[in-house]
């Protein structure tokens, strides 16, 4: 397990004042805070400045999953690095001179530099979309393995994985390379929309570097209790 909380909690929400709210009762109980594409979209950087202010210390991982042509993707690498987020995603699929460019960019944020992620394959994907979006030639596991690869060589720090890759991509991409998993429920929580998961301490043993955990958290009658119960748990195991 990595030193500290592994756990990022998915303040899945554009309401301002509950994200505000989570994140100040949360912060002594998780190792970070995730906030997305919906809650930008919706509060932008001042949003994020104002969650961030009430949970001094605790990383941000900006989960923007940036696709664009790649003056456009460093751009926005550079722009969001004054929020200081420690991980922000980008997706693989957009190719070598993206993610360099993306490196490049994070590479540029200082000392507490931006660890930029892949999205290999968005898990909301099957088979047949794969087809229809392209990606024809081979099985799903091997699409995740090459562009995590693909991540990898260009200067990534590592990939937004589900519970069920992860043992074979910290087998194929050694010990360094963040695992950020989501799709992981303790034992006693719904499991919700999430079809594959796995327990947080599983997910740690089979590789994972990192967790994203939202809903067992945020949707608890007590979210501080559930949040210290996961890392009591993870302590434990
Ligand atoms: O509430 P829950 O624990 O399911 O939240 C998981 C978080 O991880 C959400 O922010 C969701 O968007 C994100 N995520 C996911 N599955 C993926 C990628 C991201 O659940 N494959």
């Amino acid at each position: 397990m990595s030193a500290g909380n592994p756990v990022f909690v998915a303040l899945d929400t554009t309401d301002l004042g509950a994200a505000k709210a989570w994140a100040k009762r949360l912060k002594g109980s998780v190792g970070g805070v995730k906030l997305g594409l919906e809650f930008f979209a919706a509060r932008g950087p001042a949003g994020i400045r104002a969650v961030m202010g009430e949970a001094p210390g605790l990383p941000l991982f900006l989960d923007l999953k940036l696709h664009d042509i790649p003056n456009t993707v460093a751009g926005a690498v550079r722009a969001v690095a004054g929020l200081k987020p420690r991980y922000l995603t980008v997706h693989a699929s957009g190719g070598p001179a993206m993610l360099r460019a993306a490196a490049e960019a994070a590479a540029q944020s200082g000392k507490d530099r931006v660890r930029l992620l892949g999205v290999t394959i968005l898990t909301s994907l099957d088979s047949s979309d794969l087809k229809r979006v392209g990606f024809a030639e081979r099985a799903m596991d091997q699409h995740v393995a090459a562009l995590a690869a693909l991540a990898q060589d260009c200067g990534l720090d590592g990939v937004i994985c589900s519970p069920h890759e992860v043992a074979d991509l910290r087998r194929a991409m050694g010990g360094e390379f963040v695992l950020m998993v989501p799709g992981v429920r303790p034992r006693w929580a719904d499991a919700g929309d999430q079809k594959r998961v796995m327990t947080p301490a599983e997910a740690m043993r089979a590789g994972a570097t990192h967790l994203v955990i939202g809903r067992p958290i945020t949707k608890a009658a007590d979210p501080e209790a559930a949040a210290r119960k996961i890392s009591q748990e993870l302590a434990a195991a």
